[in-house]
């Protein structure tokens, strides 16, 4: 089997640079795309991100404004500067980044930010928007993986996708997504009796656990489509996925690294949501 690796690193740097095409033009006629970037502590995987997406937003020509609060700030306080930047003309999208601190609800913040602004896709406007196939803000990683594989034109339509992980920010999305491109959707967790079985029979596979290597070539059909969304630091510092790539890897039709596949595509889809704020 030959098979396709899915570079997400390449196609988001494509889709960067299409963005910023389109920014040097929202410019031209005085519109200057703005994301307010706010993360509260200390976590050092939490400010590795939003620094690439700061990044990514100089490269594009994004106008990016960072708030970085101390960790005992205050829930009524992160809350105020969501209303100020809810209220603030000049601001096009707002993103806390997750997780907060424990003694601020996620949840509270997240409904706190006006929908009109929700780039992330996490406000339950944009999530209800999403399951009725209305317009709105698609969360990042869900629509980095439907564009990845529309770009490398992986047919989806009528496939057996099996996606594993339930959770609000990548399983329940793109199962929806899947749907929405007229796959057959099965969505899998912890209670899934015979989960190899059911992998097995999947066209297409998302590994959205968060357990390093759990997908082996047990689970995997010769021909599938493997999508990994796990980010998970082994003892040694080296990054890898929810898929054990080297076992899986010759298996499949197409696969996504770690890193270098999904990871790249989220940061890419948040700026589009950015520039589609505006435009
Ligand atoms: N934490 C991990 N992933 C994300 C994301 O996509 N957005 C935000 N805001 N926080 C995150």
């Amino acid at each position: 089997m030959s098979t396709i690796i899915l570079d997400g690193k390449a196609t988001s740097k494509k889709i960067k640079e299409e963005l910023r095409d389109k920014v040097m033009v929202l410019k031209g006629k005085g519109v200057e795309p703005t994301l307010a970037v706010v993360i509260v502590g200390d976590d050092p995987a939490s400010h590795v991100y939003v620094r690439s997406k700061k990044r990514a937003c100089e490269f594009i020509g994004i106008r990016s404004l960072s708030y970085e609060l101390p960790e005992d700030t205050s829930e009524e306080d992160l809350l105020g500067i969501v209303c100020e930047l809810n209220d603030r003309d000049d601001v096009n999208g707002i993103l806390v980044q997750l997780p907060l601190p424990k003694h601020i609800s996620d949840d509270k913040v997240i409904m706190a930010i006006n929908p009109v602004k929700d780039v992330d896709g996490f406000h339950p406007v944009s999530v209800g928007n999403l399951s009725i196939g209305n317009k709105g803000f698609i969360s990042c990683t869900p629509y980095g993986i439907i564009e990845l594989l529309k770009r490398y034109e992986v047919p989806i339509e009528g496939k057996n996708c099996v996606i594993v992980g339930r959770s609000n920010i990548v399983g329940k999305p793109i199962s929806i997504l899947l749907l929405r491109e007229n796959g057959t959707v099965t969505i899998c967790h912890s209670r899934t009796k015979d989960l190899k079985g059911v992998c097995k029979n999947a066209d297409i596979i998302i590994a959205a656990i968060g357990r390093a290597k759990m997908i082996t070539d047990e689970y995997v059909k010769e021909g599938a489509v493997v999508i990994d969304v796990g980010i998970n630091r082994l003892e040694d510092g080296t990054l890898c996925g929810d898929v054990d790539y080297e076992k899986v890897k010759d298996l499949t039709s197409y696969i996504t690294p770690v890193p270098g596949g999904v990871g790249p595509m989220t940061i890419a889809m948040l700026m589009s949501n950015v520039v589609s704020s505006v435009s």
